[in-house]
């Protein structure tokens, strides 16, 4: 298989936990043309620390709780390693797979997002984890995404699309992806 240009992530939207200091948060990656790039919104504290900082680290793993929690909490100072890249401070996951240090640009502001632009400077990568691809795992990742314009909004087309991916969770997740289920159930009611 050819390596993509954006290596290690995939053409489309890369669905990551990006970390900017010691806050994380679900953000997609947009690998598109020759571009690597970020929508954020700028109600988001990781606009913010991006516009701050020039840094974001985009940690790549497969786990539903952490990606629930991070989009819907703050995650704990003992879920982060600091270390240093361009004499600067970052952070990253400690259960992250494999992560990426991009340095960002600022491109666009919107009165709602930010488009930002990333370079890679560092990439590091686990030993190759094979993951099946898991319905129950996806639907988690959906409804989670809902459930952060939910929280804003109570729309109920959006609770109609959240109550489909929770059928499918509890059909095709297994124990995690339950877990991940219960916490979102409990951010969002
Ligand atoms: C899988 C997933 C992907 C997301 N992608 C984005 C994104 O690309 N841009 C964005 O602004 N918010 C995105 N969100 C929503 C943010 O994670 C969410 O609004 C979060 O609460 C922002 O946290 P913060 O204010 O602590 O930075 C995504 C959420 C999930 C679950």
């Amino acid at each position: 298989m050819n390596q993509s240009r954006f290596w290690p992530m995939q053409e489309g939207i890369n669905e990551i936990i990006a970390t900017v200091r010691l806050h994380a948060a679900p953000m997609g990656v947009i690998c598109r043309g020759d571009r690597i790039m970020m929508a954020v919104f700028r109600s988001s504290h990781t606009a913010s620390l991006i516009e701050e900082t020039g840094l974001v680290v985009a940690n790549i793993m497969h786990d539903p709780v952490i990606f629930v929690r991070a989009a819907f909490s703050d995650l704990d100072p003992d879920d982060f390693i600091e270390f240093e890249e361009a004499g600067h401070q970052v952070c990253r996951l400690s259960s992250a797979e494999s992560w990426v240090v991009y340095r960002s640009r600022i491109d666009q502001k919107t009165e709602q997002k930010l488009l930002v632009s990333l370079e890679p400077i560092r990439i590091e990568l686990a030993e190759s984890t094979i993951v099946p691809i898991n319905r129950g795992f996806n639907s988690v990742i959906e409804a989670a995404v809902h459930g952060t314009r939910y929280v804003l909004t109570r729309d109920s087309a959006l609770k109609d699309k959240i109550d489909h991916h929770v059928d499918l969770v509890k059909r095709c997740g297994g124990e995690r992806e339950l877990e991940a289920l219960r916490l979102l159930q409990g951010y969002l009611s």
